[in-house]
């Protein structure tokens, strides 16, 4: 199943790019541009990844974040990310990044977003790797925030596909965000939103019908109302689902009780995706692996899933049908 996995091309639509932040880069960017960080070595940076919840996570994700200066580190961010898709046949990719991490901290919104963009440039004529980027709210900022970083994407717009909403969901609910989601929407951008991951189902409704996304990124909690996941199926509004992150930041207790395959067999239209892979012990094939090996999933289920990811992306459908037609000869 293994050499199954890494031969099927496959599409991931749930990544933050600062969440591929491998340490040895890390290390290496913080010396380059003279910032501290507070471990002294890779090894005690991997010993800190041990969760207990979404917030302990993002304290860290952030606190990495810090040292991303120049336009050439996020190229380097991106493109290692990007060596890793063509590694695992990673053949399209739907990339979120956090602006207000980095402008709150002074870094230019086009340092950011030309550093993502080069890489992403190379990579599709280098490797053929074809890429869209989602420009994600912090949800523990305010609305007012998020007005403020919309308005400064403008200019950038061609390069920005979608807008996503992520950071800590308990306490700051969709209708937070209503309004520049409306905005967002009529500047014709895409909808997404993290919703359900820690937060009850109120969230994934909220995300659906106040914010009118086309996509939940992660949605796990949906089975806690049937009415929901009726709707769900019906709607086949795409669940970005990430099996290793739910395990590492204790919203599901181990692998073995990931509902994924369950929510596959009652007919959603759920995917898989790393989330943040450096932190959370691997990349997208290791996501498949690690389903492969807690639960009884088939090849043709593993396949299914691979298929729902590029119907639930926001390429064109001839661009989908020709991938979906690769993966059939696989
Ligand atoms: N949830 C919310 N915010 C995030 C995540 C996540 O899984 N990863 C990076 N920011
Ligand atoms: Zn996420």
């Amino acid at each position: 199943m293994k050499k199954y996995i890494q031969k099927l091309p496959k599409a991931e639509l749930h990544l933050h790019i600062e969440g591929t932040f491998e340490p040895e880069l890390m290390f290496k960017l913080a010396k380059k541009n003279n910032i501290s960080i507070p471990y002294k070595n890779v090894e005690e940076v991997r010993k800190a990844y041990n969760f207990t919840s979404l917030q302990s996570f993002l304290d860290i994700y952030y606190a990495g974040a810090n040292v991303l200066v120049e336009e050439e580190d996020f190229f380097d961010l991106t493109w290692e990310y990007l060596l890793r898709c063509k590694e695992q046949n990673i053949v399209h990719t739907e990339i979120m990044f956090d602006p207000q991490t980095h402008t709150s901290r002074g870094i230019k919104f086009e340092i950011v977003i030309n550093g993502i963009t080069k890489a992403l440039e190379k990579a599709k004529k280098e490797f053929g790797i074809t890429s869209f980027l989602i420009m994600s709210f912090l949800r523990h900022l305010s609305q007012e925030e998020a007005f403020v970083i919309l308005e400064e994407s403008i200019p950038f717009k061609e390069k920005i596909l979608a807008v996503g909403l992520d950071s800590s969901e308990i306490g700051n609910p969709p209708q937070k965000f209503q309004d520049v989601f409306k905005k967002a929407k009529e500047l014709g951008y895409k909808l997404v939103a993290h919703a359900g991951e820690e937060g009850d189902t109120s969230y994934i409704w909220g995300a659906i019908n106040l914010l009118h996304v086309d996509r939940i990124d992660h949605g796990i909690r949906c089975d806690e109302d049937e009415k929901l996941l009726e709707y769900l199926k019906q709607k086949q509004i795409p669940l970005t689902v990430c099996p290793l992150s739910n395990v590492k930041l204790k919203a599901v207790d181990t692998m073995s009780n990931h509902n994924i395959v369950k929510l596959l067999r009652a007919g959603l239209m759920v995917t898989v995706n790393s989330d943040d892979p450096s932190y959370f012990g691997g990349y997208l094939n290791d996501n498949f692996e690690s389903l492969v090996k807690s639960l009884d999933i088939s090849k043709e289920e593993v396949k299914k899933l691979v298929i729902n990811s590029f119907k639930a992306s926001f390429l064109n459908s001839v661009q989908i049908e020709k991938y979906i037609e690769m993966i059939k000869e696989v």
